[in-house]
């Protein structure tokens, strides 16, 4: 089936994206969403799909082959999500492409993809991101390496975390 036409029918017959189970009715948790309701039909981690599928243009989040505003989508039923938990999926789509930009901007030239470096030099320990042989905390090290600032050392932090942990989302 051509994307556009699958497009089309998801937005003709939304119930069509409306499985998963009422339990994540309620969550507020942009993982649980994402993976009770969208990892069933689409990639496994946000962070895959996010980089495959969805652009930003002036700031809004776009499908990458229908060219449809993921808001829209969502609004409309897909993913059979309610309003509130459209707002979390969206801002944890923005978090991601910005994460994602950051690494690309500034550490991909000497680490290269985020996922491998993420695994194969660092680590969690009692929940916080360190190197893997120098055991100083990630966050700490980022504050004179890398040249990022403020929010954006959490926001590449939490990525680098996720790509360790493996849970939640990949980065690239
Ligand atoms: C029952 C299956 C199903 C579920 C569940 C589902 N989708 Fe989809 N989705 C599709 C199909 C089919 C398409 C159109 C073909 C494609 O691009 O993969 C699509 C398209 C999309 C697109 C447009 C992609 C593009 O490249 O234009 C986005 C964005 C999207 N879905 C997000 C979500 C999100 C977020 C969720 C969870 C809240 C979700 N979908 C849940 C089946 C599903
Ligand atoms: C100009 C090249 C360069 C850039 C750009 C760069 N790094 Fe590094 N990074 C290195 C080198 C070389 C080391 C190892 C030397 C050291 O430990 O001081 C390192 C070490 C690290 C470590 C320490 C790992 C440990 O074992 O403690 C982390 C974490 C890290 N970089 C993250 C980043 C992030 C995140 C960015 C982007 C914001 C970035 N780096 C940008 C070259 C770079």
């Amino acid at each position: 089936m051509k994307p556009r036409f699958s497009i089309v029918l998801a937005l003709l017959f939304p119930f069509l994206a409306a499985a998963g189970p009422s339990a994540v009715a309620q969550s507020a948790d942009p993982h649980d969403l994402y993976e009770q309701r969208c990892a069933g039909c689409h990639s496994e981690h946000a962070g895959e799909f996010v980089q495959e599928s969805v652009l930003r243009e002036d700031g809004k989040l776009m499908g990458r082959d229908g060219g449809m505003s993921v808001r829209a989508l969502l609004s409309r039923g897909h993913g059979k999500l309610t309003p509130a938990q459209v707002e979390v999926v969206l801002a944890h789509f923005h978090e991601i492409l910005d994460a994602g930009a950051l690494f690309r901007d500034n550490c991909v030239i000497c680490h290269g993809r985020a996922v491998l470096f993420a695994r194969s030099h660092l680590g969690m320990k009692d929940g916080v991101l360190v190197g893997r042989y120098s055991d100083r905390a990630v966050d700490d090290f980022l504050k004179s390496h890398g040249r990022l600032e403020g929010s954006e050392i959490s926001a590449v932090v939490k990525a680098l975390s996720n790509q360790v942990t493996g849970e939640t989302y990949r980065l690239n």
